[in-house]
Parts: structure tokens; C-alpha cells; sequence
């Protein structure tokens, strides 16, 4: 069971039961298995994006985690990153050039071992014109910031996009995949320089079309990402379940639900807000079942306990089908964080 999630379980279970002190090394353990360094505590947490809401209510298809619905790339984390850069523009609109503004996300908790398979970044535009307005934009990524601003050192950064498009209520997306990937490095991020202009022949309202742009803006990136340690394990197939009456004392799954509010973390997790996360528990006796859907091994193993029962133990109940779930959460940074999970939820025992 090394590296499967399904400890988890354990260390809810002993999480109500342990003293104080013990709670903190088992809920890290507990959060480090979840992907997490500690406990996140949102402090300015945004609104869920709609997206991320409507693949969670999708839930897993297939029982693979390792895919997300809507995405042609594979990947078991989806996350939302909100735009931490300065509210105000940088320099005051001039001529052509309607708008100026840093966008900056931070991507300092993506782990080491993710692979970034998809980084998109989406502009929205909060108030559309219908007079066909056209508008050039262009999208820098700055390679060294300078003290003195972004205004002068045109040659530290480098023109990711320039293309035209009218307001008309919707959002432009780009792809940043690579961008996204190098500023997993903190040090490689300095993020983007977002120009807008005008077409100077435009007509005499031009400047309030500017005004209207500038302050209705809204930048937001999210990424895909695969942890392959999330993937290991090959579903282990359905195997044919006999209905046989069964005792109160062998090994069976018995319901366990975990409420993420008894534990304290309602104020991080989004949803689900708990789930049925079952255990296993009762005896392997001899002779081991059909019922008790033992491997090759525990057969064996029942068999030499009956002949040496001191040396050799019987074998223990565990899990033989485990099934993932999805959670929604902020973590540090206020950034959403949608993320399947394997092996969470016990679905089958066996003796083993
Ligand atoms: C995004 O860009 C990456 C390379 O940077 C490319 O491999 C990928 O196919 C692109 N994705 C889409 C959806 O265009
Ligand atoms: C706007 O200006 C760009 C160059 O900055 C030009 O390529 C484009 O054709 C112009 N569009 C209109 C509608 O004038």
C-alpha cells in the first residue's frame, strides 16, 4: 500500500483521537500526501471559476485520475491562478497606446515533480462596444526587470503576441503552456507586459473607448498539470463479487465518512465537503474464502498458519479495490486548485 493514498484514511481516523501534539505531524503527513506543504489559510480567497466548478460536477470519468474532463491533454490538477500584479497601469495611456499593465501569477506552488501539459491565459473584457472598435494588443513576457520599470527596457522582454480584435463581450485565450512550465522556477517569473492600442485614424470618441478598456480588464491563467506519482497503480479490475452471508467479524469494508469540517478544514477545502471514504476491518480465518477474495499469497500464507501459527501470522484485511475522487481547494496564494486523487475511497476487501 507504499505510496497509495489510502492512508488517508488511518490518519483521519487518528486525527480525532490523537493528542494535540501528535495532530500536527499527522495532518502534515496527511497534507503532504494530498500534495500540499501545509495548511492552507486563504486569506483573500476569490470566487470558484466556472470551469473548475464544472469539471468537479463532471466528477472522474472512467475512474481514471489521471485525465481531465474537457482537456486533450493528460494531467490530475487543474489550477486557477488570480493576477497578483499592480491594479493601477503602468505609465498614463498615450497616443495609440490605450493600456499598460503588468500581470503577474504565481505558480510558486506547483511541485517539482508536476509536469505543466497545458498553461492557458485568458483577457476578458468586462464591458463590450458594438461599433467594431478595433484594437491591436500585445503580450510581452519580461525577462529582467529593471528598477527604473518596464517603460524603457524595451529589450528585456520578448513579444509573445501582437494581433488585432474588436470588443465584443467575449474573452481572448493564449496559449502559454512553455511560459507556464519556466516560471515554475519563482525566479524565471516576472511576468507579462499586456499592451493595448487604438488605431490612431480612429474616430474622435477613440479616448473613451481607451478609458472603458483600461479599466475593464481582467487577466486570469490557469494550468494543467500531471503528477505521475498519482498514476501509478493500474486499476485493479472488478473481480466477480459473491454475495455470500457474512459474518460480523471477517474482513469486509465497513462505511467510513471523513467531514472535512471535523477536522478544521472546511475553510480550505471548497468541495466536496466530506466524503465516503470506507475502511477495512475483520479477521482472515482458515480456511480463507472465495468470499475473502485473497491473492495467490494469502491463501498461502493461511495455509503454513494453520501448520505454525506462531511463526507464521495470518493474513491482514486490506483494501483490494480503491476508487479516486476530486477535490476543489485554495491553497496559499488564493489560487484554485481542482485535483484528482487515487485510492481514496475503499471499495473492495480482501485478505492479502
Ligand atoms: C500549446 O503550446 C504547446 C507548445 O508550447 C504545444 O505543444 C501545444 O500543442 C499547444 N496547445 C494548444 C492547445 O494549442
Ligand atoms: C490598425 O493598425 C494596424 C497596425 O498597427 C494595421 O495593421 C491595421 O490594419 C489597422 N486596422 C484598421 C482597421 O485600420
Amino acid at each position: 500500500m507504499e505510496g497509495s493514498l489510502f492512508f488517508l484514511f488511518f490518519l483521519f481516523h487518528t486525527l480525532f483521537l490523537a493528542e494535540s501534539s501528535e495532530i500536527s505531524i499527522q495532518e502534515r503527513m496527511l497534507l503532504k500526501a494530498l500534495g500540499l506543504n501545509g495548511k492552507p489559510n486563504p486569506v483573500n480567497p476569490g470566487p470558484v471559476p466556472k470551469t473548475l466548478w464544472s469539471i468537479f460536477k463532471k466528477g472522474i470519468q472512467n475512474d481514471n485520475p489521471c485525465r481531465m474532463e474537457g482537456f486533450e491533454v493528460p494531467g490530475n490538477i487543474v489550477r486557477s491562478y488570480r493576477n497578483q500584479g499592480p491594479l493601477t497601469s503602468s505609465g498614463a495611456p498615450h497616443q495609440s497606446l490605450c493600456s499598460r499593465k503588468h500581470l503577474f501569477f504565481d505558480l510558486s506552488a506547483v511541485e517539482k515533480k508536476e509536469q505543466i501539459t497545458l498553461g492557458q491565459l485568458e483577457i476578458k473584457f468586462k464591458r463590450n462596444t458594438y461599433d467594431g472598435q478595433q484594437f491591436q494588443l500585445r503580450l510581452y513576457r519580461i525577462l529582467q526587470m529593471s528598477l527604473k520599470g518596464m517603460r524603457q527596457h524595451k529589450t528585456n522582454r520578448k513579444l509573445l503576441v501582437a494581433q488585432s480584435f474588436r470588443l465584443l463581450h467575449k474573452s481572448l485565450y493564449f496559449n502559454l503552456t512553455k511560459v507556464a512550465e519556466d516560471w515554475t522556477n519563482p525566479e524565471k517569473n516576472m511576468g507579462l507586459v499586456l499592451e493595448i492600442f487604438q488605431n490612431a485614424t480612429s474616430t474622435k470618441s477613440s479616448s473613451t473607448h481607451c478609458e472603458q478598456i483600461n479599466s475593464f480588464i481582467h487577466a486570469s491563467l490557469f494550468t494543467v498539470s500531471l503528477d505521475p506519482s498519482g498514476c501509478k497503480t493500474s486499476r485493479t479490475k472488478r473481480s466477480s463479487s459473491s454475495s455470500l452471508p457474512s459474518p460480523a467479524n471477517i474482513c469486509k469494508k465497513r462505511n467510513f465518512y471523513i467531514d472535512f469540517k471535523d477536522v478544521g478544514w472546511h475553510n480550505w477545502v471548497i468541495a466536496p465537503r466530506g466524503y465516503m471514504a470506507n475502511y477495512c476491518h475483520g479477521e482472515c480465518p482458515y480456511p480463507l474464502t472465495e468470499m475473502l477474495k485473497g491473492t495467490n499469497h494469502a491463501v498461502l500464507q493461511t495455509l503454513v498458519h494453520s501448520t505454525e501459527p506462531e511463526i507464521t501470522p495470518l493474513p491482514s484485511c486490506a483494501p483490494t479495490k480503491l476508487s479516486p475522487i476530486s477535490m476543489l481547494y485554495y491553497d496559499n496564494n488564493d489560487n484554485v486548485v481542482l485535483r484528482h486523487y487515487e485510492d481514496m475511497v475503499v471499495d473492495e476487501c480482501g485478505c492479502r
